[in-house]
This record gives structure tokens, C-alpha cells and sequence, in this order.
């Protein structure tokens, strides 16, 4: 069932999206060649902790760092370790932050150095397909729709739209319905009313869109090996629009 926020629960998810967003710009400023995923995730813990948040990733399902970090081939999930960073690599840090009794999620996909020209396209793709995704969306707009922009797009390029992790709705619950795909068919799914709070999360890979998990049970790498990025926002839909609340 799909939960439609009042203007006050809204009112109370601003905190944690606006930590998510300034941890996102933080890592930006730190992020670099040499530091391992788990020195990164060491650093974001801090940070989300000095805001008087909780990463909500840690301990979510037994997930055990407080963001996921994942490099090149990995697409989501991503477990910090001791992966050290390098030069070329493109590293999506997907991470939470729970305050006030609501949760916050985005997700950015980073250039370290010099990354080739081809995956440099996928990111930029990637964050267009966001966009994409949410062109005419507002209350009443057909849920499928976002998946459809998101596809058009991406498959534009030849690129592969990962199939098995979706977006999601958010609120009390890190996962709320809906699920949110980004394939679809367009004018199909139920019409979303103004209220709801979405994550948005285009999972775009260079080569093919399957994926397969490794040991650790958590980290989704493509079959092929090619590199995938991601690009996430938590938003309200409004009657004229949408309000994206970790920009
Ligand atoms: N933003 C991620 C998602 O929506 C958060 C996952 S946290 C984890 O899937 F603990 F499950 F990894
Ligand atoms: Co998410």
C-alpha cells in the first residue's frame, strides 16, 4: 500500500534528505585515489552521525557499513572493504540518513582522475535519465511512465537499464511501495498522487543489464564485467511537479 505524506511528515523528511545531500557533496571533497571503500565509509559514518542522523544502511539487514559503495563493475550494494580507489574509477555511494522518524536516500555516481571518455558518458547518461524519468511527472501521472523515460533514454545510448533493483517509495520505512522500475510501459501503473515520496534511482550499465551477486551476498556485478553507474533522488510528487528534496 502507498503511503501519501501530509504536508507535515513532508516537513519532517527535509532534515534527513538535506544530510543526505550535504554527506553526497562531502564525499565529493574527499573522494580520491588511494583511500579504500572502507575509509570512505568511515568518513560518511562521521559525518551522518556529527548531523545527529543514524546511517540507515548499517544493520539494515544485516548490511554491515553505513554506506554502499560500489566501484566499476559493481552496481549496487557495493560492501566497503578494502577496495582502494583508483585512478580511472567510477564509485557509486548510495547512502541513508534517519532523523525525526523519517529516512532520506540518494545516490551519486563519482569520476576519481581520468576516466575514459565511454564511462564518463554513462555517468552523465545516467543522471540525464533521473531527469528524464521525472519530466511531466505529477500527481496523476502513470507510475510506469517514470520507467519508460528512464529506458527511452538508455537504450538511446545502447546501454543496458538494470532490471532487478528498482526505486522505491520511502517515509518511516527505508522501502515503501511502490516499487518504482526503470523499464516499463508507458501510460501503465497506478496514477500517483501528490504526496507521495519516491526514489527515483536509475541503475544504467555500459554493456549488458544483467547482474549477478557475488559470495558476500549483497554486491550486484554485471555478468559482463563493464561498468555500471546509478543516480538517486528522494522527491515529492506535487499537483504541478515534483519537489526533489536531497538536490
Ligand atoms: N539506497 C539503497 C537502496 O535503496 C540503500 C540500501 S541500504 C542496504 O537499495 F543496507 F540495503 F544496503
Ligand atoms: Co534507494
Amino acid at each position: 500500500m502507498v503511503h501519501v505524506k501530509s504536508e507535515r511528515e513532508i516537513e519532517l523528511m527535509r532534515e534527513p534528505c538535506r544530510i543526505v545531500k550535504d554527506t553526497l557533496q562531502f564525499v565529493g571533497t574527499k573522494i580520491e585515489a588511494g583511500m579504500t571503500t572502507k575509509e570512505l565509509d568511515t568518513l560518511i559514518e562521521r559525518f551522518i552521525r556529527s548531523e545527529g542522523a543514524y546511517p540507515s544502511c548499517l544493520g539494515y539487514g544485516g548490511f554491515p557499513a553505513s554506506a554502499c559503495i560500489s566501484v566499476n563493475e559493481t552496481v549496487v550494494h557495493g560492501i566497503p572493504g578494502d577496495r582502494e580507489i583508483r585512478d580511472g574509477d567510477i564509485v557509486s555511494v548510495d547512502l541513508c540518513a534517519y532523523k525525526n522518524g523519517y529516512h532520506g536516500d540518494a545516490c551519486r555516481t563519482f569520476c576519481v582522475g581520468a576516466v575514459k571518455p565511454e564511462v564518463k558518458q554513462l555517468v552523465k547518461v545516467t543522471e540525464e535519465c533521473f531527469f528524464k524519468g521525472i519530466e511531466n511527472l505529477k500527481a496523476g501521472t502513470p507510475l510506469y511512465d517514470i520507467g519508460y523515460r528512464v529506458q527511452k533514454h538508455a537504450e538511446s545510448f545502447g546501454y543496458g537499464v538494470i532490471r532487478s533493483y528498482t526505486g522505491h517509495g520511502i517515509g518511516k520505512e527505508m522501502h515503501e511501495d511502490p516499487s518504482v522500475p526503470n523499464y516499463g510501459k508507458f501510460g501503465t501503473g497506478m496514477r500517483l498522487r501528490a504526496g507521495t515520496v519516491l526514489c527515483v534511482e536509475p541503475m544504467i550499465a555500459l554493456g549488458t543489464w544483467k547482474v549477478k551477486l557475488l559470495n558476500d551476498g549483497w554486491s550486484a556485478v554485471t555478468l559482463d564485467g563493464k561498468p555500471a553507474a546509478h543516480y538517486e533522488n528522494t522527491l515529492v510528487v506535487r499537483e504541478d511537479g515534483v519537489e526533489i528534496l536531497t538536490l
